[in-house]
This record gives C-alpha cells, structure tokens and sequence, in this order.
C-alpha cells in the first residue's frame, strides 16, 4: 500500500532531483508539492517544481506556493549553490501550469484531512510552511503520519560552521516542527554528504531518457558548483536521502537524539544541538540519521528514474 506524502521544497537541484524519485517510486503517492523560499525565491521555486513535475510526466500533481520569507527574518537565498534561476545548467522551457489559489499552509491541511491514510510530509527546504501549517490548523497533526525533513547537523555546518542551510534560514520554524510531537525524522548533513554525486554519476545518466538527461544537466551544475564551495568530491545530493528514507526506511540508519535548535543570532544561529551521546536530560525528540547504504541508495535513484519519460 502507497504513502501518502506531500513534499514541500524550494528547488532547487537536489529538491528536483527528489521530485523525480517521489514521483517515480510506487510506495509513495505524492498528493501534492508545496513550495517555500530557500534556494531561490519562492517565485523561481514555484515555477521549478511546476517544470519539474511537467518534465516528469506528472502535471497532474498540484502545486502550492507557500512562504516568500522565513517566520520572523530576513530570506537568505543559496544562488551561490543553485544558479540565478535555482536550477541553472538544464535548458528548461516556462511550465505551462500554475500553482493553485491556496497558500501552501491552507492546501496542506485540505490534503491532510481529506486522505484515506495519514499523511507523511517530506519537506527538503525551510521549514517555514510546516510550522505554518501547525500554527494555523493544528487538527491536522493527529491524521499526520510523520516528518522526515532534510536539513540539520549533528556536528558541522554548511551555510556557517554551526549551520545547515534549511535550519538556518528559518531557524524559529526548525524549533515549531522538532517540538510539534510528531514522529520526525531528520535526514542532516551527517547522512547527506555520504550521498555524493560526481561525474561518474552523470555519465552514468547522460543520453538515456529525458528525466536521467536532465537530470545529469542538473549534476553537471551543482557539481562545478561544490568544489568552489566545499572540499567533497562531486555533490551531496541531500535532499533525494529524505525521499528515499521514506520509500525504504533501511537505507538510512538512525538513532534516537534529543535535538534543540539554536535560535539565536550569533555564531551558533541554526545550529541543531544534537545530544547523540545522552549527556543531557533532554526530550528524545528526533530520529537522527547516520549512516547511508550508499550503493542501494544510488541504485534505487538511478533505476526509478528510468521508469519515468
Ligand atoms: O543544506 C542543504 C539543503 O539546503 C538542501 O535542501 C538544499 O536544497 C538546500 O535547500
Ligand atoms: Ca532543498
């Protein structure tokens, strides 16, 4: 029996790359997308996820925008990483959709109610909306399955030393969402970097069909863009690890962690303070994951993506 899951993004190349295995992979059924800024504006992420759900043959799969600025901050974008479109590398035409009138927080929660099953929510950006949603209508929460969110870090940081980007941006929503209840499970860096697409990777994908094409395009980008950033060889692409622990909960290994987020504005700001050792007294909170099986992951990626146009 299929999943129901709604996937709230800010694509993104790695978000994109997450909507195409979502859609791909028979265990979930993707009720709809929703869109925050992050990588980019929510403008340009809106249309992404609009282009990439056409691209995959799945117009179909409704579309709502939701937060244009984090809960209480300033938007910090990532075109450093994304490109000034926030999928640069691929040639992709305008999508010929729109994304519906409901703000993302109000869509969400129709989608909730009205699923046969409890929903699993996947977000792969800030967790602006998420937190919006529970603020606005907190009914839902008892016909939500879980959270498996993308974003944070036991130890390092990408956006700042302490910091992952998603938790950065909106570092007041992280706090909402890992002490709403919830099962939550957090895919960090710790996983994400263990998923490292290079090259190889896009070679692999170039010239078969038109999703593992664009796909590699969209490699090819975040790639270049990496070394200048990061000492990994290739990319992580951190936020197809959410999506595929959802699909198979034993590609991901996890531990059970008390996790509190730094809301402050010094040098810790976004951090995720995670207690992996027990050396507190803290709430255990949150599933942390730690470790990848690398190979199946990749596997499960490459093979579902030729199963779609
Ligand atoms: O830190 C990585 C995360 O920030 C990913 O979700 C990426 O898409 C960006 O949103
Ligand atoms: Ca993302």
């Amino acid at each position: 029996m299929s999943i129901p899951v709604i996937i709230d993004c800010d694509p993104g190349h790695d978000d994109a790359i997450a909507l195409l295995l979502a859609v791909a992979s028979p265990e979930l059924e993707v009720l709809g997308v929703t869109t925050v800024a992050g990588n980019t504006t929510l403008d340009k992420t809106t249309r992404n996820a609009l282009t990439v759900l056409e691209l995959a043959g799945r117009p179909d799969i409704p579309v709502a925008a939701g937060a244009a600025a984090p809960l209480a901050r300033e938007l910090v974008i990532a075109e450093y990483i994304h490109g000034e479109s926030g999928l640069d590398g691929p040639v992709l035409p305008e999508p010929s959709g729109s994304p519906v009138h409901q703000s993302a927080p109000s869509f969400m929660a129709e989608l909730i109610r009205s699923s046969q099953k409890p929903v699993t929510l996947i977000p792969t950006g800030p967790l602006t909306n998420i937190a919006q949603l529970l603020r606005d209508h907190p009914d839902v929460i008892e016909r939500v399955r879980a959270i498996t969110f993308m974003g944070g870090a036991a130890e390092i940081g990408n956006i700042t030393p302490s910091a992952e980007f998603n938790i950065y941006v909106d570092p007041e929503a992280a706090d909402e969402v890992v002490n709403c209840g919830l099962p939550v499970t957090m895919i960090g860096l710790e996983v994400t970097h263990q998923a490292l697409f290079g090259d190889r990777e896009a070679d692999l994908l170039r010239g078969r069909n038109q999703s593992s094409q664009f796909v590699a395009e969209l490699l090819d980008f975040f790639v270049a863009r990496h070394p200048r950033t990061y000492a990994t060889p290739g990319a992580p692409v951190h936020d197809v690890v959410a999506v595929a622990h959802v699909i198979d909960p034993t590609l991901v290994t996890t531990e059970r962690c008390g996790v509190k987020i730094d809301t402050g504005d010094g040098l810790g700001r976004g951090r995720t303070v995670v207690d992996r050792w027990h050396v507190t007294d803290w709430d255990e909170n949150l599933d942390v994951g730690f470790g990848l099986d690398r190979d199946a992951f990749a596997r499960l990626l490459f093979e579902r993506l030729e199963t779609l146009p």
